[in-house]
């Protein structure tokens, strides 16, 4: 069984004493089946290791540079992360992804740095609102995939998530419909099926993102292909994030 994934992506908020009221606002009680994760913004990852070590609760990043060290003026190695703890690295966000300019091979080149340091990579992929319009989600979808596919020679035996964060729900308030957002999940299982195979594309763990708060996440998480959430602004409210997680909780124990 795949284990639910609620991740908060803070994105470019909280500063380290702002990062401090939070945690000393937040508080859960942890699932075992359930992870909960916070991707926070560079500058906070040691803090949140000291908040967060023997707690349960995982860390990580929001951005990686695909190199072991060197001339990258402003960028962060895959290795400074696991030193600072992280579990997981959010990779290709569409907001790095269009901000940014970065590329599918650029973001499938992350994936694969992340993922051969030992942490586990949350792949973002997802259409824009023109796209969707023109009937182009899969042929996006397909593209995004692609890229990463062509970075592993073998299937691979270790973690990797992927997050269906369609680019128009993002900050919208207006979330995918629950049942689209499955359809979509089951095809990019599909797409991994053929690709890796079936046993492999069981094991990832498909998250979706795109304004999810505590009174949409039941909906999303109890889609058969759908293994949790990737959260941005209600991520940064401690009263709702705690809500989200107990509305996670309950539907494991259904
Ligand atoms: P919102 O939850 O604010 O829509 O953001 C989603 C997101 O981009 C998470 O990575």
């Amino acid at each position: 069984m795949r284990r639910t994934l609620i991740a908060a992506n803070w994105k470019m908020n909280h500063t380290v004493a702002e990062t401090n009221v939070f945690f000393g606002n937040f508080t859960v009680s942890l699932h075992t089946d359930i992870e909960l994760l916070f991707c926070v913004p560079f500058t906070d990852l040691y803090q949140t290791k000291h908040i967060l070590k023997d707690t349960g609760i995982k860390w990580g990043a929001q951005n990686v540079f695909p190199a072991p060290k060197g001339a990258y003026t402003g960028e962060i190695s895959p290795y400074m992360l696991k030193e600072a703890g992280c579990t997981y690295v959010i990779c290709g966000h569409s907001e790095r992804r269009q901000i940014l300019k970065e590329s599918d091979e650029f973001v499938a080149k992350k994936v694969k740095a992340v993922y051969d340091n030992g942490m586990i990579p949350i792949l973002c992929v997802g259409e824009t609102e023109a796209e969707r319009k023109a009937g182009k989600t899969k042929e996006r979808l397909q593209e995004e995939t692609q890229a990463i596919f062509l970075q592993f020679e073998e299937p691979p035996t270790k973690e990797i998530v992927i997050a269906y964060e369609p680019i128009w729900a993002i900050g919208t308030g207006e979330a995918s419909s629950p049942e689209k957002a499955e359809e979509v999940a089951l095809y990019i299982r599909e797409l991994i099926s053929t690709e890796w195979g079936k046993e492999t594309s069981q094991k990832i763990r498909i998250l979706y993102g795109g304004s999810i708060q505590s009174n949409n996440i039941s909906s999303f998480i109890t889609q058969k292909n759908i293994d949790g959430c990737l959260i941005g602004g209600a991520g940064l409210k401690p009263n709702e994030l705690h809500k989200i997680y107990q509305k996670a909780s309950i539907k494991e124990e259904e």
